[in-house]
């Protein structure tokens, strides 16, 4: 038979010719990460009008395809290596990740059982073992690998439904049947990855239990206790707990002894979710936060927020990995092998079978920067944001709206507290319109192109938060971004 033209990869050569050319594109980027502006701008379906609608009938030439990436769809991004990037929590793709990453790719390995990529498997639970280490957590844990936070909190809870074999749910499932409520409590603070847990594990929202934080938006214990008891007395079955180190909106820190200490008592599964900040444990003076995180039952950190590895990444921490196993683990005939009871096979420990080489980026980050420099990193992040603060402080009419442990800051403008430009009488502002007032300050910064922000709401009040986390911000992005809020706190209404 003879070979049709068109069949198998495009030459090697072809490979080394644009990978040399990407690399050189890259280098170029990160030299200049300010090219572009961080935020685009925002015209729904831009992108879709600037493409062909119909995939090409026949070859085209990498350089062209590469040619319309640098026109049509890198422009029309929002940079998330922008040194402005000040929004969400802004992270880094650092140059030991983008290697990992890019070999990774190369050698597409698919760890789904242990000889399917035996190297990739250790590594991981050696890397996830590192990252105990890095942050202060005692030995005994095993570690997985997740795309993201919401997905390891979702096995988290997966693993505590599954921690009472009395409720068989891995097999009976929940409906049909006489079962109580299953009940899990976080803080109203906490990130909505643990509602969406509960919908998809048909535990329901309506059992997701908000506990009242404080004013320091920290989960009150005795409030947890309350509502533990009254659930009990209601025929309910409470399963877990979900403290969380450093929220999505104030980055404030739940105090995880005393829910560890109810956790015990009660026999409740204990999740800590520090998808931001648990890297906070690889910093001395920062680690005092991780107190208590060591009883947590499951313990979730995101290489990919704060420890400058691309997304995705995030890494879950188990200290009874046979409830994970439980939860998940089914073995059709032709996945088993003759090795299966002394090795980890890691799609026993999810619901996906394919498992992606992500320790690879991570264990080159940790190498690369060490834990002297991953700690000087994070502490230089959280002396940025305390100048931020500082500046906010000090200025009339610029109040700041929570503690700041680690790299982000909330804080609004309010006219009424001080001298104004405003036209009309600023000290009469109702609440409404000083939450629209910083909405406005928020939408002008924005629209500069030079930093991004993002805003949260903080007991009805609309606030604006400073993320710190990119390996390129330097002290003179955040004066700009200062400069920029103060210029736009003074536009008045339209
Ligand atoms: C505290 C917290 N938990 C979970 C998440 C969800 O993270 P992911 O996007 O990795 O699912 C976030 C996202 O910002 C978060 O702040």
């Amino acid at each position: 038979m003879t070979e049709p033209d068109a069949v198998g990869d495009l030459p090697t050569e072809e490979f080394r010719k644009h990978a040399r050319e990407l690399v050189d594109w890259i280098g170029e980027y990160f030299e200049h990460p300010e090219r572009f502006p961080v935020l685009p701008p925002l015209i729904p379906g831009a992108t879709r009008d600037a493409l062909p609608a119909t995939p090409p009938d026949s070859a085209e030439p990498l350089a062209r395809i590469l040619g319309d990436i640098e026109s049509q769809i890198v422009p029309r991004l929002t940079h998330w290596n922008h040194p402005g990037f000040l929004a969400y929590f802004a992270n880094t793709a650092s140059v030991p990740a983008i290697l990992g990453e890019w070999l990774a790719t190369a050698l597409n390995t698919n760890a789904m059982l242990w000889r399917t990529g035996p190297a990739a498997a250790e590594l991981e639970a050696l890397t996830t073992d590192w990252v105990r280490q890095l942050i202060g957590l005692p030995a005994g844990w095993f570690g997985t690998i997740t795309d993201l936070a919401s997905t390891s909190t979702l096995y988290a809870l997966a693993a505590a439904r599954e921690a009472d074999p009395t409720l068989d749910i891995r097999r009976r499932g929940l409906a049909g049947r006489d079962l109580p409520a299953l009940r899990v409590y976080c803080s109203d603070q906490a990130h909505t990855s643990v509602h969406k847990a509960a919908m998809t594990l048909g535990i329901g929202l309506d059992n997701v239990v908000p506990i009242a934080s404080d004013a320091d938006f920290r989960m009150i214990p005795s409030a947890l206790d309350a509502a533990i008891a009254a659930d009990r007395a209601a025929g309910h079955r409470p399963i877990a707990v979900v403290g969380v180190l450093g929220t999505t909106s104030s980055t404030s820190v739940d105090p995880l002894d005393a829910v560890a200490d109810i956790c015990a008592r009660e026999k409740l599964w204990f999740h800590v979710d520090a998808a931001y900040a648990g890297v906070c444990g690889a910093v001395p003076e920062l680690r005092h936060h991780m107190a208590g995180a060591d009883r947590a039952d499951s313990f979730v950190v995101n290489p990919h927020k704060w420890l400058f590895t691309p997304m995705d990444c995030s890494v879950l921490l188990v200290r009874r990995p046979e409830a994970l196993k439980r939860a998940f683990s089914l073995v059709a005939a032709y996945l088993e092998t003759a090795e299966q009871e002394s090795v980890v096979n890691y799609m026993d420990y999810g619901f996906q079978l394919g498992h992606r080489f992500r320790a690879l980026k991570l264990w080159m980050v940790i190498r690369a920067f060490g834990a002297d420099g991953i700690a000087a990193r994070i502490r230089h992040h959280c002396a940025l944001a305390a100048t931020f603060a500082g500046w906010v402080r000090e200025s009339p009419g610029w109040t700041i709206e929570a503690p700041h442990p680690f790299s982000v800051v909330c804080f609004r403008h309010d006219p009424r507290t001080g001298p104004t430009s405003l036209p009309g009488s600023a000290s009469t502002m109702t609440d409404a319109e000083v939450n629209a007032h910083n909405a406005r300050i928020l939408d002008a910064v924005n629209a500069s192109g030079e930093v991004f922000l993002s805003h949260t709401v903080l007991r009805g009040k609309y606030v604006i938060r400073v993320a710190i986390g990119n390996l390129r911000t330097e002290q003179r992005h955040l004066a700009r971004a200062w400069e920029l809020l103060r210029t736009a706190a003074r536009i008045p209404a339209t």
